[in-house]
């Protein structure tokens, strides 16, 4: 299995997705300020993948904690938690997680005569658990989302919602996985994802490890296979997904979707209900990271662009929910009107 990250007795350990496909080295996190600063600077990256790093980094957090009294580890635990949101706005999963984790807390400290040892190792498991779900769901999205790809021909992917962008398995690529798993003939085609390059570094270095059939095209180059019939279905992952089932995802990816509605190629997207966010009611109310120019301006150290030029960096964009084909969860699968079967699928998971 392709070790994204892992709790151990000494941190947390992650494998430097900056550094893949031709280096694959790990970072050791040894205490949750370098879990945030592994999310912030993408050595692990990915929604679900930055919700349970985030989690573990808390659990990480208490357990190095030298504070005397449960008092004193509240009161630290809040800091810790403030740290972690500042690292990056957009997935929604990474305040899903913190407000697991929080909420976890606060129920044990609530709990008579609980101790802080008793917390501690509470609040490890909890994070465990997360990461044991996150697989689950992952397994899940692909086995109801694997007959909605065609049987056999292409199917285009943006960014990286793999195995790496998840604890295992991944979403969109997980549902790819699975209908490879039940002998669908699928050639990937992946988006190269500029500026951070997720799809060419990533998405084909993990689907190479699987053996699944994989061509890495220049993200403008997509419109030109879908015309040649090359693309039988798209699907990508999200980082948030508002209440109207507008789809907050890798920038390029609502370009994506446009394309494919003009070529009448069925757009999905794969996430879990950790990704769902019914506070938020439209797309346009999701805040969007704008990551340093630099992503932009060089290549591998290398200045591209003129100096002083003007630029935009953009991490996600926004595809309206009237693009989306249907969205797979790890609970089944969604269809248009998304204010509706989110709201069901929402009170359904809340009613257990
Ligand atoms: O900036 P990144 O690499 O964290 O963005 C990742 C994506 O946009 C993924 O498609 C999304 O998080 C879904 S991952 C299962």
């Amino acid at each position: 299995m392709i070790p994204t990250l892992k709790w151990t007795d000494e941190g947390v350990s992650f494998v430097d997705q900056t550094r893949l496909p031709l280096e694959e080295e790990y970072v050791l996190a040894a205490t949750y300020r370098d879990v945030a600063d592994v999310i912030t600077t993408m050595v692990v990256r990915g929604a679900p993948a930055i919700g349970v790093s985030a989690a573990m980094g808390l659990a990480l957090g208490v357990k190095k904690s030298t504070a005397a009294t449960i008092a004193a580890l509240s009161d630290e635990f809040d800091i810790m938690c403030d740290v972690m949101a500042n690292t990056r706005p957009t997935a929604v999963n990474l305040f899903w997680a913190i407000d697991r984790m929080k909420t976890t807390f606060s129920r044990l400290a609530a709990r008579p005569g609980i101790t802080l040892d008793g917390i501690r190792s509470a609040l490890i498991e909890e994070a465990q658990r997360m990461y044991d779900e996150d697989i689950a769901a992952c397994r899940a999205m692909g086995a109801h989302g694997a007959d909605l790809l065609p049987q056999s021909g292409g199917v285009l992917t943006h960014c990286n919602a793999g195995a790496l962008a998840t604890c295992g398995y991944g979403t969109a690529l997980g549902v790819i996985r699975a209908a490879v798993e039940r002998g669908h003939d699928i050639h990937v085609y992946a988006d190269e994802t500029r500026p951070f390059l997720q799809g060419a570094r990533l998405t084909a270095w993990e689907l190479m490890h699987d053996g699944i059939p994989t061509t890495v095209l220049c993200d403008n180059m997509a419109a030109s296979l879908m015309r040649q019939g090359k693309i039988g279905a798209v699907i990508v992952g999200a980082d948030r997904i508002a209440a109207n089932g507008d789809v907050a995802n890798k920038i390029g990816t609502y370009g994506v979707a446009v394309l494919a509605k003009e070529h009448r190629i069925p757009f999905y997207v794969a996430a879990p209900l950790s990704t769902i966010d019914l506070d938020t009611p439209h797309g346009d109310d999701i805040p969007i990271e704008e990551r340093p120019h630099t992503e932009v301006t060089h290549h591998a150290g290398r200045q591209l662009t003129p100096h002083g030029v003007g630029i935009v960096n953009p991490a996600f964009d926004v595809t309206p929910a009237k693009y989306v084909t249907a969205i797979i969860t790890e609970f089944g699968i969604l269809r248009q009107p998304y204010e509706e079967s989110l709201a069901r699928l929402q009170a359904a998971a809340v009613n257990g």
